[in-house]
């Protein structure tokens, strides 16, 4: 048995996303977003499940907080409903909707938590959706006008902000592949969706130095390792065009001001429309890298689809699949930090999610015993804590996700949560899961045995 322990000023977290949580859809002058009206059509979500309700954290907030304080986080990671502050996107700001986030800020502060605000965890306004959405390049100054509004109203009281949440679900799952809102199917559109996420990003980092805010300001990417399957030469490129379109596609444009050489050829007139100067506002120096890491892949060549790559989830020996259906893989993790130490100039990174669903009965209080998600976190932290070792700056670690939640195409079926929450009851009853005590410990004492 061994202690492993992490730097003293390590920041333990939980995340969550505003349309996954907080229901309310049309409450208190909100507006509709992409994501409502996606989940109110037939056969977008499994179950035909929705949003509406969801966890109920409208009306639940501050007991929320007492959760959270009762965990112990150091800090919590959550997203800023842009139609709840902008009924229209633009224009008339909802003071009602503005007033939430504010109460939610102070309540943190007041539970010694430090708020991590995110303003584009995907649900964006239905009314700007209608003038083009992101494929519309004044999406940049829509975007940047509302962060505006945020920054001035909380910038003083919220140490860190992240623009967007996974550009590359957004572009891709959005506006390619049309699993996701808006459900769009057209790779043209995908990739100038993919320019206008990074330029908004930009500007909105700009705008906050501008601004003269001291808090930090970073981007949150799913990112992942891709092994090519065999050392065929179709392997090694299908390969490198995977992690060129799921991580350097979001990467190198912020890091490097370009965007990856291969990949721009590869998809050829599908190329979005980049102006003079367009690259130098996306590379803006950030504070932090956010990065949600779930699982790995194995790539190879393909003679179908547009990419001409097909990917199996990897899964590290001893350990399975989950759930959802992704491979188990924390040496991964470790690679990952190590390859953004070494190739993206070691910025300082949080893992602002990672977590795991699981199958677990729930008993009739409510408690999951979920020794699955204990062990997938624990060996993720082990793996962090190595990379950490191995001088990768990495600050802080947010599990997906605080609580059981909306998750997306795959509606209520879904759980994530350290804590249960039972969609069947009206007052969304959360438990505390066996995981939420384990992790109570973990951030009680900085780190856990092993
Ligand atoms: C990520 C999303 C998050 C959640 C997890 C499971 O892609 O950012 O909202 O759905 O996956």
């Amino acid at each position: 048995m061994s202690q492993i322990n992490f730097p003293n000023d390590f920041i333990w977290g939980a995340a969550t996303a505003s349309y996954q949580i907080e229901g309310a859809w049309d409450e208190d002058g909100k507006g509709e977003s992409i994501w409502d009206r996606f989940s109110h059509q037939p056969y977008h979500i499994f179950n035909g499940d929705t949003g509406d309700i969801a966890c109920d954290h409208y009306h639940q907030m501050p007991q929320d907080v007492a959760l959270m304080k009762e965990l112990g986080l150091a800090s919590y990671r959550f997203s800023i409903n842009w139609p709840r502050i902008l009924p229209g996107g633009i224009g008339r700001v909802e003071p009602r909707g503005l007033d939430f986030y504010d109460r939610l800020v102070d309540e943190l502060l007041e539970a010694g938590i430090k708020p991590m605000a995110t303003l584009n965890h995907w649900d964006f306004p239905q009314a700007l959706e209608d003038k083009g959405g992101w494929t519309n390049r004044d999406s940049v100054d829509w975007f940047t006008d509302y962060a505006r509004i945020l920054f001035e109203r909380l910038g003083d009281r919220v140490p860190y902000w992240a623009t967007h949440n996974e550009p590359f679900v957004i572009a891709m799952m959005g506006y390619a592949f049309g699993v996701f809102a808006p459900g769009i199917a057209s790779y043209p559109q995908a990739f100038q969706v993919t320019h206008h996420l990074h330029m908004a990003h930009g500007k909105t980092v700009q705008l906050y130095r501008q601004m003269g805010l001291t808090g930090q300001i970073g981007i949150v990417l799913n990112l992942s390792t891709y092994q090519p399957k065999t050392n065929r030469p179709e392997d090694l490129d299908a390969a490198k065009r995977m992690e060129d379109m799921n991580n350097n596609l979001y990467l190198d444009p912020i890091f490097k001001g370009k965007y990856p050489e291969d990949l721009i050829a590869w998809i050829d007139k599908s190329r979005p429309e980049i102006r003079d100067g367009d690259m130098t506002l996306i590379s803006q120096p950030i504070d932090f890298l956010g990065i949600n890491y779930y699982t790995a892949q194995i790539v190879s060549f393909s003679p179908n689809g547009y990419m001409k790559f097909e990917a199996q989830t990897r899964v590290e020996p001893g350990w399975g699949i989950t759930y959802k259906g992704w491979g188990i893989c924390p040496s991964q993790l470790k690679s990952l930090l190590l390859h953004l130490k070494e190739d993206y100039g070691n910025p300082p990174m949080y893992i602002t999610e990672n977590g795991t669903t699981l199958n677990e009965p729930v008993d009739e209080t409510g408690y999951v015993n979920d020794q699955g998600r204990i062990n997938y976190l624990r060996a993720h932290f082990q793996a962090a804590h190595q990379a950490i070792q191995e001088g990768a700056n990495l600050k802080g670690y947010f599990i997906w996700s605080l609580m059981d939640n909306f998750e997306w195409a795959s509606g209520y079926d879904q759980r994530f949560g350290l804590l249960n929450v039972d969609f069947n009851d009206p007052a969304r009853k959360r438990t505390p899961k066996a995981s939420f005590y384990w992790y109570r410990d973990v951030i009680k004492t900085n780190g856990f045995t092993n």
